[in-house]
């Protein structure tokens, strides 16, 4: 790489003579790899990943967002530029070394893309690592890189040991959201142990001006959003839990100074797609520049990498919308839609499903199913689910999790009778399981008391009276694979409810080398991944939902290899509407399962419609956690209405541009949305009143969205429209003039739509 060579012998650079020994002898590597490059280069037609010579940078373009990185004179890597599209013929900006005095030095002030702990970086760093011989010090300098399609991989390495460190950019075309991640390798003879490996940092210009936005929640209250200006320090989201968590979830968002509405100013967004223990620092520095930097998290960690072995990070996904939040939002929805769950781009529609839980708990039996599916199938539901208590000898929550035989007291002939009787009725099946835990009271943990984890001779910490299987076992995984897939060709399962519901203690392998023990977070996860895509390999025709207790598995890496979602266990529709909003801000509707249950609600007491039910539920996938046999027949033809508009509408709520008209957020007494369907034809909008206060008249709604001058037509689908809202108007009519509903009373709400006339 001659600029390169040329560049960093002019350059006056602290390491140069090791730099230059250690570019000779990667020479041979580099230019083989730099030649494929600019093959790939002239072959990428509309060049959305682009090198450029002169200024020795990378460039790439997808959607409305432009990322450039380049490589300084010294060899570092460093983020020049994430924004809003840049023109094609923009010169590229240039690379920042500051440092004015010997407490700050170029290294701890650069935008770095992936630092090493070395060379006196004060910061997160993205990648700190232990030798044998006692070194701790990591500078990774640039090497080569290569472009394939949609992928540019960048490759580093340490200025003296054979520490090689790939970073993959991957630009989603349709969003412009980016998906980076590191291939760490050890290329030395010794082992070495990683301390520390994030996936990667994303790097924001100098402003005092930064809005943060992330997500925090407990049981039964996830998915709270946490609004706070950001200020030199840093702020650290994070899970310990062996698992995603409901604490904070692994989404952030970055706007630049505080916008007065939901749909205007820049904002960078990221989500980190793992569903273990996991880490994101939010630091700005005295200059006011901010790094997001995400991964495993270093608390507890060590990774242990043998001569030739290599440690994947998470992907990091970042994204950028200069149509505020509003914008980054709907951006993520179709990201998540488009590219990420299993079926996309073109998934099928979430069906709507009735859950046996909140009916009849662990009390399942043949007739008890059969009889509440004949009744879910008479107001249209199509998928029927039976929840826990099916296997082994669960008659609560003590007993029972690890044997997943069919529990023959309660199906005498098995499950295939109610499956039967389940599609005779025109539904589907699906199955609640639980297959990483295991309850004391089991066979299975009488005959393996060792695959749980734990530390020997310390006690095992009990949550829900189970404890965690250690999946990173080879046998463990095996098992739990085996079981499954049994059940699965046995019989006829379209849907699995995979459910997570406790977070881990003593997270002990004691089978595995000492030096290999704390590799049970990352094999864990790896080893879930491994069996659900196995899974689904074998059985194409089974969804799956990730649900942790709620929400507490909730991320873009579970979004791989499941269709859906559980945010809550909380089913209170009006509570509902402050957790769904603030899911949204990082999950798309169309991932998201909301059931109608029975009123009062078992939580909190509280008595609402079954129409305010059914339409808190309706603004994702759709269930019926209610007891029917408890039903009076006006119930049924409610919900057998409702359930026929919802159809009539799910593509536009699950598919469509979500914008929140008004959230309840800050105690909020309105939440309005409005989904506008892919082709622009409809806007479903869904408008829910908490109680009326001093006569106050519910705010005038502007939609979003709409065509300023086609012609729109208004239709009330629940609930009354004022006689004075005219039947038809153009956009701009709707959009400015506004649309005045008159919701009065105590937990009320309405459903209307505005349809693009002439494309009916
Ligand atoms: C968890 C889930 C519930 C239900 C129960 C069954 O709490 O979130 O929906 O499936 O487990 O035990």
């Amino acid at each position: 790489m001659i600029p390169l060579l040329h560049r960093i012998s002019t350059g006056k650079f602290l390491r140069r003579r090791f730099l230059i020994l250690y570019l000779v002898l990667g020479a041979s590597l580099a230019a083989t790899e730099i030649t494929a490059s600019r093959k790939a280069d002239a072959e990428t037609k509309g060049q959305t990943i682009r090198y450029d010579a002169a200024a020795h940078s990378f460039r790439l373009d997808g959607a409305d967002v432009s990322y450039i990185l380049g490589v300084t004179e010294s060899g570092d890597l460093q983020a020049l530029y994430w924004g809003k599209r840049l023109r094609n013929q923009d010169p590229f900006p240039v690379p920042i070394s500051e440092g004015g005095s010997g407490f700050e030095l170029p290294i701890d002030t650069s935008p770095h893309e992936f630092v090493g702990w070395g060379g006196g970086f004060y910061g997160v760093p993205n990648l700190k690592v232990s030798f044998p011989d006692g070194n701790r010090d990591l500078v990774l300098h640039y090497l080569s890189y290569t472009i394939r399609e949609d992928t540019l991989t960048v490759k580093l390495k340490d200025i003296d040991r054979d520490v090689i460190v790939d970073l993959v950019y991957e630009m989603d075309p349709a969003t412009g959201i980016l998906a980076r991640s590191a291939h760490i390798e050890n290329r030395t003879k010794e082992p070495f142990t990683i301390e520390e490996a994030f996936a990667a940092t994303w790097n924001l210009p100098s402003s005092s001006d930064y809005q943060l936005r992330y997500l925090t929640g407990r049981w039964a209250s996830e998915f709270n959003l946490q609004e706070e200006a950001l200020h030199p320090g840093k702020v650290v989201l994070e899970s310990r839990r062996g698992s995603t968590g409901d604490e904070v979830n692994p989404w952030f968002a970055i706007e630049r100074g505080a916008q007065p509405d939901q749909d205007t100013g820049d904002v960078w967004f990221g989500a980190l797609a793992w569903s273990g223990s996991w880490q994101i620092n939010i630091e700005q520095n005295a200059a006011d520049r901010v790094r997001v930097t995400g991964g495993f998290t270093p608390f507890d960690f060590a990774y242990s990498l043998k001569p030739g072995q290599s440690l994947d990070t998470p992907k990091f996904y970042g994204g950028f919308s200069n149509a505020g939040i509003g914008g980054a939002s709907r951006l993520l929805h179709r990201f998540e839609l488009g590219s990420v769950v299993p079926q996309a781009p073109d998934r099928t529609l979430r069906p709507v499903l009735y859950n046996s839980w909140e009916a009849t708990g662990f009390d399942v039996n043949e007739a008890g199913q059969e009889a509440l599916a004949e009744k879910a199938a008479s107001i249209g539901v199509e998928r029927f689910v039976m929840d826990d208590g099916w296997f082994g000898k669960r008659k609560d929550d003590h007993a029972g999790l690890g044997d997943w035989y069919v529990n023959p007291q309660k199906f005498p002939n098995g499950l295939t009778p109610l499956i039967n009787k389940v599609y005779t009725l025109g539904m589907d099946f699906g199955l609640w399981v639980e297959p990483e835990m295991v309850n004391p009271d089991s066979d299975l943990y009488r005959a393996h008391p060792d695959w749980v984890l734990n530390f020997p001779g310390r006690p095992r910490t009990e949550g829900r009276n189970q404890l965690v299987l250690n999946l990173a076992r080879p046998d463990v995984r095996a098992y739990v694979y085996g079981f499954l897939d049994k059940l699965l060709t046995e019989n006829d399962i379209a849907f699995l409810k995979w459910d997570y519901n406790r977070n881990w203690s003593e997270p002990g392998w004691p089978a595995a080398a000492l030096d290999e023990q704390k590799q049970v977070y990352v094999e864990a996860v790896r080893n879930l991944y491994g069996i659900l895509a196995e899974l689904r390999v074998k059985h194409p025709k089974v969804e799956i939902e990730s649900c942790s207790g709620g929400g507490a598995r909730v991320d873009l890496g579970v979004l791989r290899y499941t269709d859906e979602v559980w945010p809550s266990d909380n089913t209170d529709p009006f509570d509902r509407l402050r957790i769904q909003n603030g899911f949204s801000y990082a999950y798309a509707p169309g991932v998201m399962m909301a059931w109608v249950t029975d009123s009062p609600n078992w939580m909190n007491n509280r008595s609402t419609s079954l129409e305010y039910r059914f339409l808190s539920s309706m603004q994702g996938g759709l269930g019926i956690g209610a007891n029917l046999n408890k039903w009076a027949p006006e119930d049924f033809v409610v919900a057998k209405t409702m359930i026929g508009q919802y159809k009539q509408l799910r593509s536009t709520v699950q598919e469509g541009a979500l914008y929140r008209l008004l959230s309840p957020e800050h105690g909020s007494e309105y939440s309005v949305t409005e989904s506008l369907s892919k082709d622009g034809r409809e806007a479903a909008i869904f408008a829910f009143l908490h109680s009326s206060q001093l006569g106050d008249s519910y705010p005038r709604l502007y939609p979003r969205g709409l065509d300023e001058a086609s012609e729109y037509s208004i239709q009330a689908i629940v609930g009354k429209l004022d006689s004075r809202i005219p039947k038809q108007a153009s956009g701009d009519y709707w959009m400015h003039h506004g649309i005045e509903i008159s919701l009065q009373g105590d937990y009320q709400a309405t459903l209307f739509t505005l349809e693009k006339e002439g494309m009916k």
